[in-house]
């Protein structure tokens, strides 16, 4: 768990984006987090090249963790949010660019997901960890107030290092920024309340 996404890239050249945006945050100053990396998934190579679903044991994720797994080459982030992170999506709501998840919602929103928390179940977070403008990777920013980079009144959420888009804790992109887009919603399922689904769901 302690290897960063760095070093992960280095083991598998077929995640090519997310070396840009591992490379494009470097520049920035370094400021991405090392993040933990799931093993509890191992598709064979084959399968994640012709990008398989990966299954989640989200088991031992506690309130207010993030937990990362891999799925076509791309980081998917699975946030069990706590009821403060919950609450703080109301009072985002007025600054964000799409705070209903409208834009290019076949590609971004699964229908299960166009609601406040973008979620099947309200406590947990499943997105792409790949920012909407030029692709780099958000850091984890969970903690609210006043910080570096951040507003005032910051409530938590993730910041992009690259060119200081902000997202909340739904991933929705805050008004304003370069990033055009809020994070991607991948198609998912529960398979059971331990087992997540990444890149099917029950419509597929
Ligand atoms: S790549 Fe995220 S703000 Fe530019």
């Amino acid at each position: 768990m302690s290897d960063t996404l760095a070093d992960k890239n280095q083991l598998d050249p077929s995640k090519r984006t997310w070396l840009i945006a591992t490379g494009c945050a470097g520049t920035a100053g370094g400021l991405v987090a090392a993040v933990p990396f799931v093993s509890s998934f191992l598709p064979s190579e084959r399968a994640k090249a012709a990008g398989a679903a990966v299954e989640a044991d989200i088991s031992t994720l506690k309130p207010g963790e993030k937990m990362t797994v891999e799925w076509r080459g791309k980081p998917v982030w699975i946030v069990r949010r706590t009821p403060e992170q919950l609450a703080s999506l109301k009072k985002t709501e007025s600054s964000l660019a799409d705070p209903n998840s409208q834009r290019k919602p076949s590609e971004l929103t699964p229908e299960y997901a166009r609601n406040e928390t973008r979620s099947i179940k309200p406590e947990l977070l499943v997105v792409v960890g790949i920012c909407s403008h030029l692709g780099c990777s958000p850091s984890d920013k969970f903690q609210p107030g006043a910080q570096p980079s951040l507003p005032d009144d910051w409530q938590g959420g993730f910041l992009c290092p690259c060119h200081g888009s902000t997202f909340d804790m739904a991933g929705r992109v805050f008004k304003n920024k370069p990033a055009p887009d809020n994070l991607e919603v991948p198609p998912h399922e529960y398979l059971s309340d331990s087992k997540l689904l990444i890149g099917e769901d029950k419509k597929a």
